[in-house]
């Protein structure tokens, strides 16, 4: 019970009609929904509910909200009656004021983030349906993704202030919706500052994670590729497409893993990720990254670790 998986994402987008081209044809989406606010609705191949993003035209980019899809309507009820015992604000809402989703919850993580829990949301099937399905469907455009993977969140951290959201967040994210800490990296002068965390309710290394900052942002949103060969072909559709360069394709240390990095027209990072890296069992060992090998748990063969924390949305 409780939190099942991530649902979608909501971004922030300057420019509503060039990020719908790049999520279609670079990502390989499909958009699935309008409304008459300009926002756009887009699901990946083999995802069956009706959207996993949401593009809201803004002057900014950056994160609005995170959706996490809880298993039962009754979960709800129960979330809620703990954050009310624990003191925690929380808001109940109507169905649809969460677009085509059922009755909702509303609250905001430690570092502000904004997140939303729902039970329901219309389902439109994946493209290759669930009646004797083929492998991939026809007509896939650019990298061809196969689903909204998992994000990651910078969030506030300033030890000599005593801030460390990644820290709050996580033990949040533990105690009050049993995710669990698969690995984790740490630094300090007793090796005991949590610095980044990745966490999960489902199988995979990850659903979210949280990485340091002097603000709260979206550090990315990443994309299932199968695998290594995909994550190729998902550099090769931005290179040809003479889009955003970022780094070239790589593996992570940390969750093992293959990864390609680019930027959405607004600045939004989105990553490629290909593999399931392991399995996320409730006994699953912690792993912990100490300070020094930091580096290579990100990117386990070298590259631009500088840029790549520094800049975010
Ligand atoms: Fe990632």
């Amino acid at each position: 019970m409780g939190v099942m998986r991530l649902g979608h994402v909501n971004l922030r987008v300057m420019d509503v009609e060039q990020a719908i081209d790049h999520y279609v044809n670079i990502i390989g989406m499909t958009v699935t929904q309008r409304d008459p606010d300009g926002c756009a609705y887009l699901k990946c191949w083999d995802e069956w509910d009706k959207y996993s993003l949401i593009l809201t035209p803004t002057d900014e980019a950056g994160i609005i909200h995170i959706g996490f899809k809880v298993e039962r309507d009754s979960d709800l009820d129960a979330i809620k009656a703990h954050f009310e015992s624990e003191r925690i604000p929380i808001e109940a809402l109507d169905a649809n004021v969460l677009p085509l989703c059922g009755r909702s919850l509303r609250f905001n993580l430690p570092s502000g983030h904004e997140v939303w829990l729902y039970a329901e949301k219309e389902t439109s099937g994946t493209a290759v349906g669930d009646q004797n399905p083929d492998p991939w469907p026809d007509g896939l455009k650019g990298a061809g993704a196969h689903w909204l993977d998992h994000l990651a969140l910078v969030c506030e951290f300033n030890p000599e202030q005593g801030v460390n959201k990644v820290a709050e967040n996580t033990a949040f994210l533990q105690k009050h919706l049993q995710f669990k800490l698969t690995e984790r990296g740490v630094a300090g002068p007793d090796g005991d500052m949590l610095v980044a965390a990745f966490l999960t309710r489902t199988s995979t290394p990850h659903d979210i994670a949280f990485v340091p900052g002097p603000s709260m942002g979206l550090h990315h949103i990443a994309f299932f590729l199968e695998d290594w060969n995909a994550v190729l072909k998902a550099a090769d559709v931005v290179a040809k497409a003479r889009k955003n360069p970022s780094l070239t394709p790589n593996r992570h240390g940390m969750t093992r893993g293959l990864t390609y990095y680019m930027f959405d027209p607004s600045g939004n990072r989105n990553e490629t990720f290909g593999g399931i890296g392991y399995l996320g069992q409730p006994d699953r060992p912690l792993v912990t990254w100490t300070d020094e090998h930091v580096e290579r748990g990100l990117f386990f063969l070298g590259g631009d670790n500088k840029a790549f924390m520094e800049i975010y949305t």
